[in-house]
């Protein structure tokens, strides 16, 4: 359940400066809860996401049969059903806002001979789904019953799965992890065959949990096979700090003049590491600082300090590196000198919201010059835009989140009808960007 909507200010202050650990990573977060819920015994997760996400995620898989508990601050445990286990639910699962727990729970579903029926808030309704149903039908899962590909639907899972070779028409780890969370249940290989390598948890985690998952390279891409029917093995998971959380502060500390922050523990996945590639480029001040890792994880402590920025062209090929930083980096690109073009953005119309018609809508009604071109998004950098505006949010974390680190440092506040989904993927954000010294109120 979301709170009720809460209107948000970010104003101008004095620097940022300080430590923070944002919250833990959602994409792994989420695939630990799932693949906890899909192994035989006991899995245990420190510096889980306590987001609503992860939360509508977990409540889905209990109603699987899974028994999750919250035994202390981000720490939980879970007993999971083994492979092809779950149980029948009784009434639809509500993955809330969470297209990520959705989409790979459609995915451990179709490989269980059970039949359930998936729903969300509104966002959630306005996504498609097809994109998933298509592998998972393929394995021998059938749809019984969705207005137009999107939520509620109802999905009867495979009694008998079939392995396939599938290659993903858009680069999703969604759809990739899906097409293997069901192949799991399959006798035989599951290949997927990216075009484009995008986020390797769920490849990852299944080895840790015993799997037998070959990742070989495949161009700018990746073939990955999967060995069906294995029985996975509980292992303790440690979450590290979200990078497309920390995007936000971040991306705070290097606008608002004289700031100096340090973000802990921040995950360093290569394939999640495109936004510092472009600010870095755009020649922002980020130090990679005690390179370390944890729990599987390259992870870094990131020191930032506030310094000009100046506008570039960021290649098509970067955006599954990125996909979920472009709001943030559109508002940083406002700052700028210069014009930044971001190519090859077809994928954020179907995000949370039309991400590229809110990035544009968010930028303009603060006085920046932004033009769209079939997928690619102009920012005309302004130095210091005027601000000033109220954004609509769109039941979208990150476009608040955005307009919130935009208002932190333009000239005049920036509001936002709705701070409440913030807490989908930054639950204690407006605190922690208190505790650096941003005025949100
Ligand atoms: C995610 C994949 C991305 C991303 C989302 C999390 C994941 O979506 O936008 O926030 O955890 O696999 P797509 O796979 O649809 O690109």
């Amino acid at each position: 359940m979301q709170p009720p909507s809460a209107p948000l200010t970010a104003r101008r202050n004095g620097p940022l400066a300080g430590r923070a650990r944002v919250p833990g990573d959602k994409s792994i977060s989420i695939r630990a809860l799932i693949l906890g819920a899909l192994a035989v015994g006991e899995t245990r997760i420190s510096g889980m996401l306590e987001g609503e996400d992860a939360l509508s995620t977990a409540k889905a898989l209990q109603a699987l049969g899974a028994r999750i508990e919250r035994t202390g601050e981000r720490q939980w445990r879970i007993h999971g059903v083994g492979v092809g286990g779950f149980a029948e639910p009784s009434s639809a699962l509500d993955f809330g806002n969470s297209g990520t727990g959705c989409r790979l729970a459609l995915g451990a579903v179709a490989g269980c001979p059970i039949t359930a029926t998936f729903d969300g808030d509104a966002s959630l309704r306005s996504r498609p789904m097809r994109r998933v149903l298509d592998p998972l039908e393929r394995i021998g899962a059938r749809t019984l019953a969705s207005a137009d590909g999107r939520l509620p639907l109802t999905l009867a899972g495979a009694r008998e799965p079939m392995p396939i070779v599938f290659e993903p028409p858009v680069a999703s780890a969604q759809l990739k992890s899906a097409t293997l969370l069901a192949g799991l249940s399959a006798p035989g290989e599951t290949v997927v065959i990216e075009k484009e390598a995008t986020r390797d948890h769920t490849e990852k985690m299944l080895k840790h949990f015993g799997a037998d998952v070959r990742v070989e390279a495949n161009g700018t891409g990746r073939r990955i096979t999967l060995t069906g029917q294995p029985e996975l093995v509980p292992r303790p998971i440690v979450v590290p700090a979200d990078p497309s959380s920390a995007a936000f502060p971040l991306v705070a500390a290097l606008l608002v003049p004289r700031s100096e922050v340090m973000l802990e523990g921040v995950m360093m996945n290569p394939l999640r590491t495109g936004l510092i590639a472009t600010l870095r480029e755009m020649d922002a001040s980020i130090e990679r600082l005690d390179q370390r890792n944890e729990g599987g994880e390259d992870v870094a402590d990131l020191r930032i300090r506030a310094g000009g920025l100046r506008g570039i062209e960021v290649p098509a090929a970067r955006a599954p590196s990125m996909i979920d930083e472009y709001p943030v980096l559109a508002v940083a690109a406002a700052f700028a000198e210069g014009t930044t073009v971001m190519r090859g953005l077809k994928e954020l119309r179907v995000k949370e919201s039309d991400r590229l018609a809110a990035i544009a809508a968010l930028l303009r009604g603060n006085g920046v010059k932004v033009d769209i071109d079939g997928d690619d998004l102009t920012v005309h950098g302004s130095g210091r835009p005027n601000g000033g505006g109220t954004v609509t949010t769109h039941m979208d974390h990150r476009i608040a989140m955005a307009a919130m680190v935009l208002g932190l440092a333009s000239e005049r506040p920036v509001q936002i009808d709705d701070g409440s989904f913030i807490a989908t993927s930054f639950p204690g954000f407006v605190e922690l960007m208190r505790s650096l010294g941003a005025d949100l109120s």
